[in-house]
This record gives structure tokens, C-alpha cells and sequence, in this order.
């Protein structure tokens, strides 16, 4: 049996079929809901379920305690409707036009760039080259019907190969076997290019980046897509990391026409790369990094 989900404040609809959860439907359909992990933990995909009810087959997400459960809140990678539903959920508009495609792969090489972070170069075959935007991720397909997302850590021009930074997750399936099976010529499927993270090329306004850990994969290929093309926007990258991650900058985009990002780790702020040494400990970045920007010169970006 399938049901109507109406989201608000957009009036789109979804049909949601037989064990399927909201999420997917809505990405299969088009609509564009945030998520992350795809497991109830983070809390990104979010929404207030205003009329009808829904299920949760697995239990209660671990992240969704029983009082914001209680009070309306649905995690939408998880909820299977029991009736047509109302839910008020933000929504991300579409904007990047390259339709995904499901390509099989090669891992042509495999390196390690930090003692949790391994960086995979990724081949498709030769007439079926990945086209997609600076930012953007693809989803590893795994044999089990499961996917995995990962940031696409190179710049469009540069496509022969697509580069990944992948983070062990402690007990994780998928980046537990990246870590301990692995093995270069290994053949992977892909989907991709998917989402709406990207470089707004046509705006006027300053660049202002943040991120922890991997998250600087996508914003990696950015700067060397701004790069190759001139962008001679300020650039301000906050970036989070752990010790020993240094290495990631070895092959960081060439500062070459004279742009280059004002780069700082929230405890080592201000001094450019390659020389910052990875100080901050694990942790969220996110305070930090926000107390950074609101004292120095790239508040006015925001
Ligand atoms: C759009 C997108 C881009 C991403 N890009 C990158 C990237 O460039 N590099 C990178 O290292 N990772 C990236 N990730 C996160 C990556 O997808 C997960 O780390 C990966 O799916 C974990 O797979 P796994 O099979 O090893 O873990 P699982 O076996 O699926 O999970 C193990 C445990 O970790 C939890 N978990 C898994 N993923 C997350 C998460 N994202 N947030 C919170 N808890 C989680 C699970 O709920 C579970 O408890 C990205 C995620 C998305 C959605
Ligand atoms: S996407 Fe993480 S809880 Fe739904």
C-alpha cells in the first residue's frame, strides 16, 4: 500500500510505497531533503509530522529522544508512513542539472593520509567519464542494495580520476572495509554526481568556507576548481582537523593567479597553508570556527 506525503511549507507531494522510508521517496522523486547519515543518528533529515502517523520498523532512531518524538519530531530517513501524512520539513532546492548515473569503477590507487583517513582515486570507464560540479558527492553502491555517500575531492577539470577521502567510522560497514579488504584494482559501483553542494560561480560575494575533518574534501575541490578558472574572490577556509591530517594540503590546490584561501584551524588561527600543523583536538569545529569568523576580517562575508 502506498500513501500521499504532502511537505510544508512547499505543497509538494510524494508517493511513499510499501516499506519504503520518506526520505527515499523524496530523493527518488526529485525533492531534495537534507540528510547525512541515512541511520536515525544525526538528525539532518528532521521533520515535524503535523497530521497522519508514521513507523519507525527498526525501533525508534537512536538519535530521536522519546520527548522530541513525543512532540512531533520525525526522522525522515527512517519514518515509514501508516496513513497519508503532513510533515513540515526544510527542503534544499535543486539546482545542479547533471543528471546522476550509476557507473562501475576502478580503485586505481589507494593512500593513506592520516592514521583514520584514507584518500581513493576512483577510474570509471574511459567513455563514460563522471561530468559534475566542484562539491558535489556520489554514492558508493554496495552489494547489499545499501549506499555510501563521499565528497568528490578533486575539481571538474582534473576528471580523469575521482578523488575520495574516507574516514574509518568506528564499527562502520563500508569504511571498515576500505580500511582492513580494500585493495587497488578492486572494481566498485558508483552513483553520482549528486547533491547541492557547490561552487556558486556567478556570485560577486567573498567565499567563506568551514569545515572539520574530511568535510574539507569537497571544499578541496572547489578551491582548485576556483583556481583553474581565476576566481579572484577572497577565500576564507576554516578547516578542523585532527593531528598527523597535514598531508591532506600536500596536494592541495596551487595558489596560482594570485588568489589564495586565508586558511585556519580553530587553536592555530591566523597563519596560511601549507605550514599549520594539525593542533585541534577531536571535537566539534563548529564553535570555534564561528567564534574565528565573528572576530576576524571575514565577517563580512556573512
Ligand atoms: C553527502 C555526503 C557526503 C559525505 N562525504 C564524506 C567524505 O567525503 N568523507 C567521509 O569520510 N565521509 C563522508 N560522508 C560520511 C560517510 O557517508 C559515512 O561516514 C559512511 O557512510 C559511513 O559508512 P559505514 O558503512 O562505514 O558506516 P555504517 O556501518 O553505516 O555506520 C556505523 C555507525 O556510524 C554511524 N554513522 C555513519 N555515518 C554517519 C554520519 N555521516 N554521521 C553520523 N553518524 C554516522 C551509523 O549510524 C552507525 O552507528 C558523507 C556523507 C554524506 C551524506
Ligand atoms: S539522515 Fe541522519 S538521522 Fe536521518
Amino acid at each position: 500500500m502506498s500513501y500521499t506525503v504532502t511537505l510544508q511549507p512547499s505543497g509538494h507531494t510524494l508517493t511513499v510505497g510499501e516499506g519504503e522510508t520518506v526520505l527515499d521517496a523524496a530523493l527518488r522523486q526529485g525533492i531534495v531533503i537534507p540528510y547525512s547519515c541515512r541511520g536515525g543518528n544525526c538528525g539532518s533529515c528532521a521533520g515535524k509530522v503535523l497530521s497522519g502517523s508514521i513507523d519507525y520498523p527498526r525501533g525508534r532512531p537512536a538519535g530521536l529522544n522519546a520527548a522530541d518524538e513525543a512532540a512531533g519530531q520525525a526522522f525522515l530517513c527512517q519514518a515509514q508512513p501508516t496513513s497519508d501524512l503532513t510533515v513540515a520539513v526544510r527542503e534544499l532546492k535543486a539546482g545542479a542539472d547533471i543528471p546522476p548515473r550509476k557507473l562501475p569503477c576502478r580503485v586505481v590507487k589507494i593512500e593513506n593520509l592520516a592514521h583514520d583517513v584514507r584518500r581513493l582515486y576512483l577510474k570509471t570507464p574511459a567513455t563514460h567519464r563522471l561530468q559534475f560540479l566542484a562539491g558535489q558527492y556520489i554514492d558508493i553502491l554496495l552489494k547489499d542494495g545499501r549506499r555510501r555517500g563521499f565528497s568528490i575531492a578533486n575539481a571538474p577539470h582534473d576528471d580523469e580520476l575521482l578523488e575520495l577521502h574516507i574516514r574509518l567510522v568506528e564499527g562502520g560497514h563500508f569504511t571498515g572495509f576500505v580500511f582492513n579488504e580494500l585493495k587497488e584494482q578492486a572494481l566498485l559501483r558508483l552513483e553520482g554526481p549528486l547533491g547541492q553542494f557547490y561552487l556558486r560561480e556567478d556570485s560577486p560575494r567573498p567565499i567563506l568556507m568551514m569545515a572539520g575533518g574530511t568535510g574539507f574534501a569537497p571544499l578541496k575541490g572547489m578551491l582548485e576548481h576556483a583556481f583553474h578558472l581565476g576566481i579572484e574572490r577572497p577565500i576564507h577556509l576554516f578547516w578542523g582537523y585532527g593531528l598527523g591530517a597535514t598531508c591532506i594540503w600536500t596536494n592541495c590546490p596551487k595558489h596560482g593567479h594570485g588568489n589564495t584561501p586565508t586558511s585556519t584551524t580553530p587553536r592555530s588561527c591566523p597563519s596560511p597553508p601549507p605550514t599549520i600543523p594539525g593542533t585541534a583536538s577531536r571535537g566539534s569545529y563548529t564553535k570555534p570556527c564561528c567564534e574565528r569568523i565573528r572576530t576576524s576580517a571575514c565577517s563580512t562575508c556573512i
